[in-house]
């Protein structure tokens, strides 16, 4: 049989409930809970944001400060951070403290740039890490990194914080997200890590084009790498999808494996949800058009039950394919539809929303801002959700309409294509509509495929409820992390 590590630390930039900017989040609250519920030991460690602090009471969580204070180099100065700590739905969970770096309205960028010392912000929070596992006793087998925020551990692990040596005791984990964001920096910033030796000689590991990229250093550093999916574990060694680090990518040891995420069954279920008007079920879909009804005067929009509704969640930037909509708005506004979008991020996405609102306050509705209970209610409300991504490396927002019967629409790449099957072709099984290219014809065509499904009731029905009965809970995905876990072992 192989060994269990006897302790984990899951080290992530973000995790729900504490601060979440996308998926990632979500990933890292659900997958070390339900490890510890297969009884793995995990920990998790992150930033201590300033919406941290905030979220804490109101019968949710609370902070504890520990007796742990790190004194941490950042080249000729030395920064101090302090612990805190609280169990979180079985997982303790570590926080990093330092008002100068986290005390911040916002966990990365503000809506127009993103914070000019990211890179000194996430060295420092990586070397948190490294000094706590040491003050702690080094009790953990492996850590599970995610991200470029967390790709200079394995060299952290090796050289030590002060750059004078360590032994990297601990097997790591690296999990990529997202290919697009790789934490690259200039090589004037390297002094912070207190590295000695030459940069672009001795860490061919962390340059890339003469620029320091984190992304780089955590891929190559690992002793493992996966991706959330196995489509994009595939993409993502190819020139279109590889953001340029294919080659390193299709070079490793051992290949990049693709693990689909899964679905927090509890806060995601239309049978409980607290968020929602009415609660529904696979076999019972009637309070579905409630939800429909009450969504649809939230964001003040009037019922017409011959009306499909579209809905999309996400966040505004080039990958999730609002540019289609853009292409296609006058087109779709001409069909008999409605449509309501939540998300913020790229400022010119802003200014469409608005636009388009003041354009067609009958059929459309652009909710700016992030709002995770209004993003239940649209699960809830809608007939139909789009997600026409240029790339996607898992995607949730698919697998929640899935458990909420609403039909998603997705450009056939990455995890989308793992989890959504094309009613079209698979009539017994199919779950929503795959468009076969990215463009806004194949965008548009399939809009036009779900209005005709929305008026045959009986195989619209099916195809919802095809979605309701697929497996997305978190149980297989942990498993298969476990076994990861143990190969590393
Ligand atoms: P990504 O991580 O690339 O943003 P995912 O589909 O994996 O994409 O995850 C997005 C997560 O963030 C989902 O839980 C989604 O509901 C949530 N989300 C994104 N934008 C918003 C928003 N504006 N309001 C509420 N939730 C949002
Ligand atoms: C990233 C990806 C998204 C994925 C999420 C969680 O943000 O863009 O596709 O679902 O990470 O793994």
């Amino acid at each position: 049989m192989k060994k269990i590590p006897s302790r984990i630390l899951f080290v992530s930039s973000e995790s729900r409930p504490f601060a979440s900017t996308g998926g990632l989040a979500d990933v890292a609250e659900a997958l070390p809970n339900e490890l510890n519920h297969l009884g793995v030991k995990v920990d998790r460690i992150m930033p201590l944001y300033r919406k941290v602090r905030e979220g804490q009471g109101n019968g949710s969580f609370q902070l504890s400060k520990t007796p742990y204070t790190l004194q941490l180099p950042m080249g000729g100065e030395t920064i101090q951070a302090e612990v805190y700590s609280t169990e979180w739905s079985g997982t303790l969970t570590y926080f990093v403290n330092c008002e100068e770096y986290f005390d911040r309205s916002e966990l990365y960028a503000l809506p127009h740039r993103e914070y000019s010392d990211n890179f000194s912000r996430f060295l420092f929070f990586q070397k948190a890490v490294v000094a706590l596992i040491d003050v702690l006793g080094r009790p953990y087998e492996v850590l599970h990194l995610n991200d470029w925020q967390c790709g200079l551990i394995p060299l952290l692990l090796e050289k030590g914080i002060l750059g004078t040596g360590r032994g990297g005791h601990e097997k790591t984990l690296f999990t990529i997200h997202n290919l697009a964001y790789q934490g690259l920096y200039p090589a004037t910033g390297l002094y912070k890590t207190n590295l000695p030796g030459n940069f672009i000689d001795q860490y061919p590991s962390l340059e890339y084009y003469g620029q320091i990229n984190l992304l780089k250093a955590g891929i190559t550093g690992s002793d493992r790498v996966n991706t959330v999916s196995p489509t994009y574990a595939r993409e993502i060694t190819t020139p279109e999808f590889g953001c340029g680090l294919e080659g390193v990518l299709s070079s490793l040891a051992v290949p990049v494996t693709g693990i689909v995420n899964g679905v927090d069954t509890e806060a995601w279920n239309p049978e409980t949800d607290p968020a929602i008007a009415t609660h529904y079920k696979k076999s019972a879909l009637a309070g579905k058009e409630d939800c429909k009804k009450a969504l649809l005067k939230e964001v003040g929009l009037s019922y017409n039950k011959e009306l499909p509704t579209f809905v999309m969640i996400s966040r505004l930037v080039d990958q999730k394919g609002i540019i289609l909509i853009g292409k296609l708005i006058e087109q779709l506004m001409a069909l008999p539809l409605q449509v309501v979008i939540l998300g913020s991020g790229q400022e010119i996405y802003h200014q469409w929303l608005e636009s388009w609102n003041e354009r067609w306050p009958e059929k459309f509705k652009g909710v700016l801002g992030y709002n995770s209970d209004l993003s239940h209610r649209m699960e809830a409300g809608a007939d139909f959700f789009l997600m026409p991504s240029q790339f996607e490396p898992c995607g949730l927002n698919q697998l929640y309409s899935l458990r909420y019967g609403t039909v998603p629409i997705v450009n056939r790449t990455g995890g989308l294509q793992d989890t959504v099957t094309d009613y079209r072709l698979d009539e017994k099984e199919g779950n929503g509509l795959c468009m076969n290219t990215y463009s806004p014809e194949a965008l548009l065509n399939c809009v036009q495929e779900a209005m005709s499904l929305f008026h045959h009731k009986k195989q619209f029905k099916q195809v919802r409820q095809n979605g309701m009965s697929k497996d997305v809970t978190w149980s297989k995905t942990a498993q298969a992390y476990l076994e990861l876990y143990q190969d590393l072992m």
